[in-house]
């Protein structure tokens, strides 16, 4: 609901209200965001901004109390007493005031280009203006988010420069820790909570992409929130290019934060009568913790920012031929796995890189999608023809926006990669094309369609490993370019399942959730490493959008060994799939594959778009019904505590079964303890152990309990871990980076 009375704008849904007002000098006063509250309580908020003495400017000379740098502002100008961080710049002063405002139904499209959050909305439309620039501001209300833009526009003569605009700026009374996300390529998502002070704390990306070095999502909380309890803002950037968000507490103690496109390097010039529309900027709030607020946002994305026809679908468990093949297969090897996967009980067999031109190594064909008719001597449409003929989709990689400087694209076209007046400047060996040419999107276009139309294709992986060297104005209309490719690509074509990636989680975004329903979070698949990676993304994104793998151990990147069952644990919190090589599966492993691919199929639903919880042990997913609980070991120690596992968001009532995930372990994992568990004498490295390990495997303690929802709310005593006993299944015998799952559900 937007109501306007007398200059007030309440912006109220069950979640929140948002509160401003036109002020005296037609500057937009920011009242409140937060709990809901009426029209009525705009009183409660007003603030008397101190006198502007000392050295400070004031809008009236005759009020004392007229001082821009002391008004909590919903918007701010430049050069004007506003000594604040501005949130638009134009090389000149900029002083807006407010002329009009409109209430509108469902959103105001956008022309540029740009991607936008779908369904049902209202949005307020206030026209700001200055001799010469008018400013829109658009706040749209979604059910449990706020979704704000800039436009701006030229309404003079001459040109103008611009060299900034935010999607929203706001001052926010109070002290606030600011928690944002870094890393790089397969370390994404590494928390920082900063408290925000006098010194600016910002958060950007410069490498023309979102980038895994600094996720655009981020938080604001009060210091005594936690994952249950307390107040906390949640802001997100629907765009895929460098981003910037800053927070900064002001002398009279209110923080204002702002966030857009990166005003690095950035240079748009404004023709009369010329518009810039930013991004849209997502914004949520919670005083039920980090949950409570990552509910919102979850929501968010599932209901208004995945592809309609995505939205809520489930997702198929896939098998991905990357980390099993490299570049290294034929047909007959695909086929081969794909038996194998298929018989695993996956639904969706992916052919990664290698498949086109003469890629054998990363050095070479990016640009050139001919099929490879020495791997593939039946065509790309003879491939997915027998892959689907087992019952299975097929699904393809692509990287289309990059050349290979070793490709017959490049030789032909040279001048289609994004290159500057220096020596062209690699990574990965490639170049990015430059996608603000249309005639190089049109090729990408023809390119990609050429191959999903003659194929069965029904999913894409589209990968991007290399970032851009593009400044300015430019880097922004290499995004406008990708999404104009993307949209022409899948527009027409809406149930092709889209999955983008960017060596990883480097372009984990809200613009790219607009096409792709999933992202693959990251190339690291360890699962102790996707703990902290799929953890931290769940404060931003909903687990239906994480690729999740179970791959081989020890772990390629890590070198770790890590239990099957707890590499299946992780990743059943996120759309599932299988990326190893399946031939060297041990039978006890073929097993426990299937076991963990039926299992996930029973409560897919859940774990793809269950009602996501953080809790002290692991994760938790759950709906009005039942709950499932993840609990997660890195090391552990000889004398572990107990474990008390809380479920949360049942019927007080009612009376659930509590039980384990079987599981099973490893009969070698027990080394020379082996000799207090079998009546002879036994090698722990041996033919016999290595023999019953690939065919047999142990039960560990398992739990099957009765409790009422409260009682399960307080706490399941949890079977303990093992302490040097020996082997019983009155214990979990997992040892490190074990970890077990657990489904509550009614008893009928
Ligand atoms: C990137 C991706 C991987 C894989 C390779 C293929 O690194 O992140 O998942 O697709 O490219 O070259």
């Amino acid at each position: 609901m937007i109501l306007h009375d007398n200059g007030l704008f309440l912006l109220k849904n069950d979640s929140f209200s948002y509160l401003f007002k036109v002020g005296k000098y037609g500057e937009l006063q920011h009242l409140h965001f937060g709990a809901p509250v009426e029209i009525t309580d705009a009183d409660c908020f007003a603030c008397i901004p101190g006198p502007g003495w000392g050295s400070n400017l004031v809008m009236d000379d005759a009020d004392p109390h007229s001082c821009p740098d002391f008004i909590p502002l919903e918007w701010s100008g430049s050069g004007r007493g506003d000594y604040r961080e501005s949130p638009l710049e134009i090389g000149r002063a900029t002083d807006l005031r407010y002329v009009n405002h409109r209430i509108l139904e469902g959103s105001q499209p956008m022309v540029c280009g740009l991607p936008q959050a779908h369904g049902d909305c209202e949005t307020l439309e206030i026209t700001l203006e200055q001799p010469g620039l008018r400013l829109k501001l658009y706040y749209s209300l979604f059910d449990t988010a706020l979704v704000r833009r800039t436009v701006v526009e030229n309404t003079g003569d001459g040109e103008i420069s611009l060299h900034k605009c935010m999607s929203f700026s706001m001052d926010l009374p109070g002290n606030y820790i600011m928690t944002t996300f870094h890393g790089g390529w397969s370390a994404e998502m590494r928390r920082m909570d900063n408290r925000v002070g006098g010194a600016k704390i910002t958060n950007e990306s410069r490498t023309g992409a979102s980038s895994n070095q600094h996720n655009p999502g981020f938080f604001l909380r009060e210091a005594g929130t936690t994952e249950n309890d307390g107040v906390a803002y949640g802001f997100n950037l629907v765009y895929s290019g460098n981003h910037y968000a800053a927070a900064q507490q002001s002398q009279t103690g209110l923080t204002r934060v702002m966030q857009g496109i990166n005003p690095a390097n950035f240079c748009k010039v404004l023709a009369p009568g010329e518009v810039f529309e930013t991004p849209e900027a997502v914004l949520c709030w919670s005083d039920a913790g980090l949950n409570g607020l990552s509910r919102a946002m979850h929501k968010f994305v599932n209901d208004h920012i995945v592809p309609e026809y995505w939205a809520g679908r489930p997702r198929p468990v896939l098998y991905n031929s990357w980390e099993g093949c490299v570049f290294d297969f034929n047909q007959h090897r695909l086929l081969n796995l794909a038996d194998r996967a298929k018989d695993l009980g996956c639904e969706l067999f992916v052919l990664d890189d290698g498949w086109f031109g003469v890629r054998n190594n990363d050095h070479c064909s990016l640009g050139d999608y001919n099929v490879n008719l020495k791997k593939l001597p039946d065509g790309m449409d003879g491939l997915a023809k027998r892959i689907t003929a087992k019952g299975m989709q097929f699904g393809l990689w692509f990287e289309p926006e990059s050349v290979s400087p070793d490709s017959d694209l490049y030789r032909a076209h040279p001048d289609w990669a994004l290159t500057d007046e220096f020596t062209p400047i690699l990574g990965r060996h490639q170049l990015l094309l430059d996608l603000t040419k249309p005639e190089v999107r049109d090729y990408i276009v023809s390119s990609v369609t050429g191959i999903l139309d003659t194929a069965a294709i029904s999913y894409v992986k589209w990968d991007m490993n290399r970032h851009s060297v593009a400044l300015g104005a430019k880097a922004h209309d290499y995004i406008l370019g990708l999404y104009d490719i993307l949209r022409r690509i899948f527009g027409p074509r809406p149930e092709i399942l889209l999955e983008s990636c960017s060596s990883g989680g480097n372009r984990f975004d809200l613009g790219m959730l607009c096409f792709s329903p999933q992202v693959w979070c990251s190339d690291d698949t360890d699962p102790i490493e996707r703990l902290t990676i799929q953890g931290n993304l769940s404060y931003l994104y909903p687990q239906s959008t994480f690729g999740a793998h179970v791959s081989a151990a020890p772990h390629a990147q890590t070198l770790r060994a890590t239990p099957l069952s707890t590499r299946g644990n992780v990743s059943f919190f996120g759309c599932l799939g299988y990326e190893l090589d399946l031939k060297h599966l041990f039978p006890v492993e073929i097993t426990e594959i299937k076991n963990q691919i039926a299992f996930y199929k029973q409560y897919r639903a859940l774990f793809q778009y269950g009602r996501f919880t953080r809790h002290a042990l692991g994760w938790q997913v759950s709906d009005s019904n039942m709950a499932i609980s993840g609990v997660f070991h890195q090391q552990v120690s000889a004398a572990p505590p107990y474990e008390r596992l809380r479920i949360t968001g049942l019927e007080k009532e009612k009376t659930y079964r509590f039980r384990s995930l079987e599981q099973k372990i490893r009969v070698g994992q027990f080394g020379n303890l082996l000799k207090h568990v079998v009546p002879f004498s036994v090698s722990p490295s041996g033919l016999l152990v290595r023999t019953a390990d690939a065919h047999y495997a142990m039960p560990d303690g398992g739990e099957d309990r009765t409790a009422t929802g409260a009682a399960l709310a307080s706490g399941v005593m949890l079977k303990p871990l093992f302490r040097g006993t020996g082997y019983t299944t009155d214990q979990r015998n997992q040892g490190d980076y074990g970890s077990n799952v657990y489904i509550i559900e009614p008893v009928e």
